[in-house]
């Protein structure tokens, strides 16, 4: 069985619309609803904005639901010069980029013993971009995609300053708040798992301005792409 997360109920609501035969749950703060979507057996829950709330409903799932794998479905903030609001981003690998030791040696984003780069299933992420071939014939107006690092830290970006060094410290393209928590929860329980991102700004002066016009779009938007992946997966 397939667990499905977002953090806002913008992320999770079109989701939410397509499936049936619906119970929710209530745990640890969140509620959770089970069903059918598309006839596969989902759970599908909202976890609030952050990283330990992302690690809280990723671990309360895995414990009560035991699904066999999961995605985490949101907006995030573009961080290459060329990326549009409605991109969207498949994450190759996420980072908790707030994470600082450096003052023990260590490099940004890195725990002791522990790789910093944390990976999504690869066969996941190659599921996901099949989606997104299916759902966007090329043509001038459809989102590109980009399948890369993507950075996870409890601070809304809206700078040039921040982007850069994201870009620069991690490779990064993307920046959101989450992601890395969930892929850090489900590595400690062996559980595979994709985070899937579209743009709804380039963390830049404009952010804040930006994530409020484009939210509800860009959901309905990366919707297409996630509407045909969650059978697949
Ligand atoms: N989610 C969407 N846009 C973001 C940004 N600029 N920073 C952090 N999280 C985001």
């Amino acid at each position: 069985m397939l667990a499905v997360i977002g953090a806002l109920d913008e992320e999770i609501e079109w989701i939410h619309s397509s499936m049936e035969a619906v119970s929710d749950y209530r745990h640890a703060g969140i509620t959770v609803s089970s069903g059918l979507f598309r006839d596969c057996p989902i759970v599908l829950a909202k976890c609030g904005i952050g990283k330990v709330n992302a690690a809280i409903c990723t671990q309360m799932l895995i414990d009560r639901f035991e699904p066999d794998r999961l995605l985490f479905s949101g907006v995030a903030g573009g961080l290459l010069p060329n990326m549009r609001v409605g991109d969207l981003v498949i994450a190759s690998h996420l980072i908790q980029y707030d994470i600082n030791l450096t003052v023990f040696g260590r490099r940004p984003g890195e725990l002791p013993g522990e790789d910093r780069m944390i990976e999504s299933d690869p066969a996941m992420v190659n599921l996901a971009s099949d989606a997104y071939d299916q759902a966007f014939t090329p043509g001038p107006a459809v989102p590109n995609l980009m399948v890369g690092t993507v950075v996870s830290g409890d601070k809304f970006i809206s700078d040039q300053e921040t982007l850069r060094w994201l870009q620069r410290e991690f490779a990064a393209v993307a920046t959101e708040m989450e992601g890395a928590a969930v892929g850090y929860t489900c590595r400690l329980n062996g559980v595979p798992f994709v985070v899937i991102r579209g743009l709804s700004d380039t963390a830049g002066d404009t952010a804040r301005k930006d994530f409020d016009a484009n939210l509800k779009l860009v959901c309905q938007n990366s919707y297409k792409l996630i509407d045909l992946l969650i059978p697949m997966l």
